[in-house]
């Protein structure tokens, strides 16, 4: 791949999607593209590139953003998170909420862990939330991911990450070398594709927001405009969870740091009162 090409799709990238390609990526684009150019039938990556530059089809466009997403995750993810959750997010909003329901909302879900790691935390103890309903809303800007969590059927090796046996035992039954989380588990959380860029998504607003490692692919405005953006659909008294690389400082001023536990943001009173 030439440099013209190279930086004609760190362009696109980054503007369907705020990532951002160091140049020293060129091996992951040839990874990455070169199935994609398999599949669509094309003999080479510069064929495939040359007809996304000159047939600008939006079909194409979508797949080679996709596959150009990393979608690392795991149940339970640096498990600090679901502690907070636990400890000082459910139980405070459980009595804020005072019964109505508390709503979540997983930012970049990826292939289905992390929601569906809150749903089956949540269904084991339901005192946590004082049985006060609970809705989880994942999105992505990954059809193939979303489709993946949907289906909620994950293998071997991912229900060995991170997973506790015991919930792996109650939560799912085996299909074939697969695993499929229970349809209880599966009908609490919501899948919808959705890009963290689009300036006009309308999801409602959340209690909790989970927007973990993927700001971590953004350059610094781009940060500032996502968080900004999030806290806008944030109810007061809301909080943030980002990943164990990320951080609000800097960035914005629409959050404030929660009870000094890491990666824990609440709303902050500014941004509630410029709402
Ligand atoms: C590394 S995964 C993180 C998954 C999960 N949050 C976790 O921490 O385990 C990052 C996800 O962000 C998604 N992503 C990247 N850019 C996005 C964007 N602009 N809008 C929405 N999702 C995006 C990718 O498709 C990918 O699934």
């Amino acid at each position: 791949m030439n440099s013209q090409d190279f930086d004609f799709v760190s362009q696109l990238l980054r503007k369907r999607a705020g990532i951002v390609l160091g140049a020293d990526k060129m091996y992951l684009l040839e990874s990455r593209l070169a199935p994609l150019a398999r599949k669509e039938g094309l003999p080479s990556i510069d064929d495939l590139i040359q007809v996304v530059r000159s047939r600008r089809d939006e079909r194409l466009i979508t797949q080679l953003v996709d596959v150009m997403t990393t979608n690392e995750t795991f149940f339970f993810r640096d498990k600090t998170p679901f502690e907070h959750l636990k400890e000082a997010v459910l139980p405070v909003l459980a009595q804020a909420r005072k019964g109505q329901r508390i709503r979540i909302w997983c930012a970049a879900c990826s292939t289905g862990q992390e929601p569906y790691s809150i749903a089956m935390m949540i269904d084991q103890q339901p005192a946590l939330t004082g049985g006060v309903p609970v809705e989880i809303v994942a999105t992505d800007i990954s059809e193939r991911c979303l489709e993946r969590g949907r289906q909620g059927l994950f293998t071997q090796f991912e229900v060995q990450r991170g997973l506790p046996i015991q919930m792996l035992m109650h939560h799912f039954t085996q299909q074939d070398d697969h695993w499929r989380v229970s349809e209880r588990i599966r009908s609490m959380v919501t899948f919808r594709k959705m890009n963290l860029m689009d300036p006009s998504y309308t999801l409602g607003k959340f209690d909790v927001i989970f927007c973990r490692n993927v700001l971590i692919y953004f350059d610094g405005p781009t940060k500032t405009e996502v968080m900004n953006r999030l806290a806008q659909s944030m109810n007061p008294g809301a909080f943030l969870m980002l990943g164990a690389a990320e951080t609000v400082i800097g960035l914005t001023q629409a959050f404030e740091g929660a009870q000094d536990r890491r990666g824990l943001y609440k709303l902050s009173s500014k941004a509630v009162k410029a709402a």
